[in-house]
């Protein structure tokens, strides 16, 4: 009998790649969404990439009652992914309440009713957000973390949280917290990928939606940090190099007896790339000339950000395999199949 595992967000961005990884090693996949921010043709773009149909459920997951009906009929699973969660950093701010309702309260049930069933391994989708401004580069899991800018990223801070007080008294539940750089790219297939609903907040869809005209020029936040080139610096990371480390996360757990109750991971390449090296790249690989004018810097923007991963390299035995290049070229690909 295979292994099965519970995805929450799993017909979103990262949690489709996810599934398909999990899948691809064996795994028996539930997704569980409430199509808030994603489409019920992903279940059947997972099979076409897959050859297997992951089971569904439409669910929202601060509904106490379904959610614990729905976990009730899945306590044979080994463990929950959980990704479901309101990403939104602008509108988060705008709509505070309802990002700290959504996020926590999925947070709550899923821990919760892991516990009545006894299902044991758990992995929290957090976000480098939670080092602020970061002292020193690049960034270490023992780096001191600060109060995001957004209700958004508090969401992420708080909810390390509360996983953290919540195993110390867990009789079941062991938890890892993986706290993702700057994820982009899209599956090689162009079946799944990343797609923003309204303008993309982010550098990556912004850019792709420029090139296939469906918006007109990107700007460029800041030309005058202290950079290489002046723009701002971030850690950008291939989606399916990040479905990989949730499939070592799972291992780890497995593996780890019950006085390893919670660890944190940072989840990177360690490169650095500025805005411009982006742009290049995707230049390069889509063969496109991109349409893009400077502008200033974004409020909230830190200028430089990147991890060390070494960590997640000693412990969980992991690292990235597709470069830059990889990463822009897919996410065109994918742009291109939107079409
Ligand atoms: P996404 O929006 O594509 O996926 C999240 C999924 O959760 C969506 O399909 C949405 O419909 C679902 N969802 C939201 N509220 C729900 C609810 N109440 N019940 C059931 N389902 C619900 O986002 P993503 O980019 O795949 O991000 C996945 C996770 O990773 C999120 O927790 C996000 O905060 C975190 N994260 C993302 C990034 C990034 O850059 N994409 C960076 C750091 C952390
Ligand atoms: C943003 C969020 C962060 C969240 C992450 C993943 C903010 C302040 N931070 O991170 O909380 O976890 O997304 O969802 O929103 N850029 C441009 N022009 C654009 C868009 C972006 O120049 O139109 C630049 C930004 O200034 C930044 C880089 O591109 O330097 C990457 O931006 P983005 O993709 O939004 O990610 P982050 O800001 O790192």
């Amino acid at each position: 009998m295979k292994n099965k595992v519970i995805i929450t967000g799993g017909t979103g961005y990262i949690g489709s790649h996810t599934a398909v990884e999990f899948i691809q090693n064996g795994f028996e996949v539930v997704l569980v969404d409430n199509l808030s921010n994603s489409d019920i043709s992903i279940v059947d773009r997972i099979e076409k990439i897959t050859g297997i149909k992951p089971e569904f459920e439409e669910i929202d997951l601060t509904d106490i009652k379904k959610t614990s009906s729905f976990f009730k009929k899945h306590k044979d699973a080994k463990g929950v992914i959980n990704f479901a969660a309101l990403k939104a950093v602008g509108e988060s701010v705008q709509k505070p309440i309802e990002y700290y309702r959504n996020n926590l309260n999925i947070l709550l049930n899923v821990l919760e009713n892991m516990e009545v069933n006894s299902i044991s391994n758990f992995i929290f989708s957090s976000s480098a957000t939670v080092y602020g401004l970061p002292d020193k580069l690049p960034i270490t899991e023992e780096s001191e973390t600060k109060r995001p800018t957004s209700p958004y990223g508090n969401t992420k801070k708080v909810g390390e949280e509360i996983i953290e007080d919540f195993v110390k008294i867990a009789k079941n539940v062991k938890a890892i917290s993986l706290r993702y750089f700057n994820p982009i790219g899209a599956h090689k297939s162009g079946l799944i990928g990343e797609a923003p609903t309204g303008i993309p907040n982010n550098l990556m869809p912004y850019i792709t939606q420029v090139a296939a005209g469906v918006r007109k020029e990107l700007k460029v936040f800041g030309k005058d940090y202290d950079t290489k080139d002046g723009t701002a610096i971030r850690d950008y990371i291939h989606v399916m190099d990040l479905a990989v480390a949730h499939m070592a996360a799972f291992k780890r757990l497995n593996d780890t007896g019950k006085d390893q109750k919670y660890e944190i991971f940072n989840i990177g390449t360690g490169i650095g790339y500025s805005v411009l090296d982006v742009i290049s790249s995707f230049e390069k690989t889509s063969k496109q000339k991109l349409n893009y004018s400077f502008d200033d810097r974004r409020e909230g923007d830190v200028p430089m950000l990147y991890a060390d991963s070494s960590k997640a390299s000693k412990v969980l035995h992991w690292g990235t395999s597709l470069s830059l290049d990889d990463m822009t070229r897919s996410s065109w690909e994918w742009e291109e199949s939107l079409k």
